[in-house]
C-alpha cells in the first residue's frame, strides 16, 4: 500500500486525512510520510546487500528537513551536504559529524572550518586549490582532515541538462585524466589524509549503465593509484537513482544498480559511501494545494491552485512532471491545465493533461515531491514558504510553519530614507 493513498473515497497520508492536515496547516503544505521514508531507506539498504562495507548517506540538498533528517538517522543513514547550512541541518538533526560528508564546487573558508572543527567524516574535494586550503586549515589545527577526490569521469548521465554533472564540460570533480598527478600532489599535503575517490555523475538516472561505465573507470583509477603506492580504502559512489513521476515510466532498478555495484566493485577492497537523494525521498511526499478557480481558457480551463513554482520549482526549471490529484475525486476526468497564481507564464504544473475533475475550493495534490521541492523553494512574488509536516501513522506534527509575513518581508529602508507615505513625501 502507497503511504498516500484512498481510504473511504479520500486521500491520507498514510492514517491521517490529507483534508485535516489542510484544516489544521492551511495550503500550500508539504507532507511528508515517514513510513514511506523508512520503507525507501530500507529498500536502498537491502539492495546493497551484496556490498560489504558500505555508508548510506542522504543528500540532504534532496529535503534538508530535520525531522526527515531523523527518521533517516535512525535507518543509519548519516548525511551528504553542500554546504555551511546543510552542515547545521545534519547536526540539528542528530546524525553524527563522522557520518557526514562533503561535497560540492564552491565550499568557502568558514564553511571548511565550520566542518573541520565539528569533526565531519569526509570532504569530497573538487579542484586542487580547495584540498591546498583545506590542508593549511587543518594544519593550524593540528589536525589532518580526512579527504576523497572527486573525479569528472566523463560519463554522460542521459539525464536532464541540467542535472547532469559527470560531463568534462560540467564543472564538477577532476578530470579523470588529471587525477593520478593530483592525487600525487594532494596526498602529499601535510593536513589532509586523502584515502580515496569520489563520483556523481547525476540525477534522475534511470538507465544504469552510465553509472556502471563511470565506476568501471573509477575501478581502474583505483587500481592506478595503488600501483603507485597510494591508499585508497573509501570510495563514494554518489547518488542519482531515478525515480517514476508519471504513470508508466519506470523508476531506477535498486536491485539491478545494487547488483550491478556488488560485481563492478567485488575487487576493490574498499568502504563504499553512498549518496541517495531522490530515491529516498521523493516518494514520501506531496504537496498538498487548494483549487483557487476553474478560470476558463481558448482550448482547455486553467486549474489555477495556490501553490506556484516558488513552493515546487521543478516543472519550472526542468518540465518536470509531477502527477496532480484530487484529495476527494469523484472519478470523473478533465483535460486542463494547472498553474499557479505567480506573475509569469512559466508558473505553469502542468499543460493540457487528463487528470482529476476538480472545482473551486477543492483540495488537490502534487506527487514525488519530497524531494527537492521543498528545499527549492523561494519567496518569489513575495509569497510566504510553505510548512511542513510530517505523518508517521496516524500521528502527525508540523516540522516547519509557515513562512512569517515579517520573514518574508525582511527587506528594509535604508537609514536615510524617512518612512513617511509617498504622500507625506511630496508635500
Ligand atoms: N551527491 C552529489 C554530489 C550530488 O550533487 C547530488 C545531487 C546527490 C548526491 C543526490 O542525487 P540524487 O540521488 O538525489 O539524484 N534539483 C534537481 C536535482 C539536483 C541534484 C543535484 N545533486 C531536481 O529537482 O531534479
Amino acid at each position: 500500500m502507497s503511504s498516500f493513498h484512498l481510504l473511504g473515497g479520500e486521500m491520507h497520508a498514510e492514517a491521517v486525512p490529507l483534508a485535516s492536515i489542510a484544516a489544521a496547516v492551511g495550503t500550500p503544505a508539504y507532507v511528508y510520510s515517514a513510513g514511506a521514508l523508512r520503507h525507501a531507506a530500507q529498500l536502498f539498504r537491502a539492495a546493497l546487500g551484496k556490498v560489504p562495507r558500505k555508508q548510506l548517506m542522504f543528500a540532504v540538498k534532496a529535503n534538508p528537513s530535520p525531522a526527515v533528517l531523523r527518521v533517516l538517522a535512525d535507518q543509519n543513514f548519516g548525511a551528504d551536504i553542500v554546504s555551511g547550512g546543510e552542515l547545521d541541518c545534519a547536526l540539528s538533526a542528530g546524525i553524527t559529524a563522522n557520518h557526514i560528508v562533503y561535497s560540492g564546487v564552491g565550499k568557502t573558508a568558514p564553511e571548511l572550518i565550520a566542518a573541520l572543527d565539528a569533526g565531519i567524516g569526509r570532504f569530497n574535494l573538487e579542484l586542487e586549490r580547495e584540498g591546498q586550503l583545506l590542508s593549511a586549515l587543518a594544519s593550524q589545527r593540528g589536525r589532518r582532515a580526512p579527504a576523497l577526490l572527486r573525479i569528472n569521469p566523463d560519463v554522460d548521465a542521459s539525464t536532464h541538462a541540467k542535472i547532469t554533472t559527470g560531463r568534462l564540460d560540467s564543472k564538477f570533480g577532476i578530470p579523470i585524466d588529471d587525477a593520478l598527478a593530483m592525487y600525487d600532489r594532494l596526498a602529499a599535503l601535510p593536513g589532509l589524509d586523502l584515502h580515496g575517490l569520489a563520483v556523481h555523475i547525476g540525477s534522475q538516472i534511470i538507465d544504469l549503465a552510465p553509472l556502471e561505465a563511470a565506476y568501471r573507470k573509477i575501478g581502474d583509477l583505483i587500481r592506478a593509484l595503488r600501483q603507485k603506492g597510494h591508499r585508497v580504502y573509501h570510495v563514494d559512489l554518489g547518488g542519482g537513482l531515478g525515480v517514476s513521476y508519471r504513470p508508466g515510466l519506470p523508476s531506477a532498478n535498486v536491485e539491478a544498480y545494487g547488483a550491478m555495484v556488488a560485481e563492478v566493485t567485488r575487487d576493490w577492497d574498499a568502504t563504499l559511501l553512498f549518496e541517495p537523494g531522490r530515491f529516498i525521498a521523493a516518494e514520501a511526499g506531496i504537496l498538498l494545494t487548494r483549487v483557487l478557480w476553474v478560470k476558463p481558457g481558448s482550448r482547455h480551463p486553467f486549474v489555477v491552485v495556490d501553490a506556484a513554482m516558488n513552493d515546487l520549482a521543478r516543472p519550472a526549471m526542468y518540465d518536470a512532471w509531477h502527477e496532480f490529484a484530487a484529495v476527494r475525486p469523484t472519478g470523473e476526468k478533465f483535460v486542463a491545465n494547472i498553474v499557479g497564481p505567480i506573475c509569469e507564464s512559466g508558473d505553469t504544473f502542468a499543460r493540457e493533461r487528463e487528470m482529476d475533475r476538480v472545482q473551486e475550493g477543492d483540495l488537490a495534490m502534487f506527487q514525488t515531491a519530497g524531494a527537492y521541492g521543498a528545499s527549492m523553494a523561494s519567496t518569489y512574488n513575495c509569497r510566504a514558504i510553505a510548512p511542513e509536516v510530517l505523518v508517521d501513522d496516524n500521528r502527525y506534527a508540523t516540522v516547519s510553519e509557515r513562512m512569517a509575513a515579517h520573514q518574508v518581508r525582511r527587506q528594509r529602508l535604508a537609514p536615510w530614507m524617512d518612512d513617511g507615505a509617498p504622500s507625506t513625501r511630496a508635500a
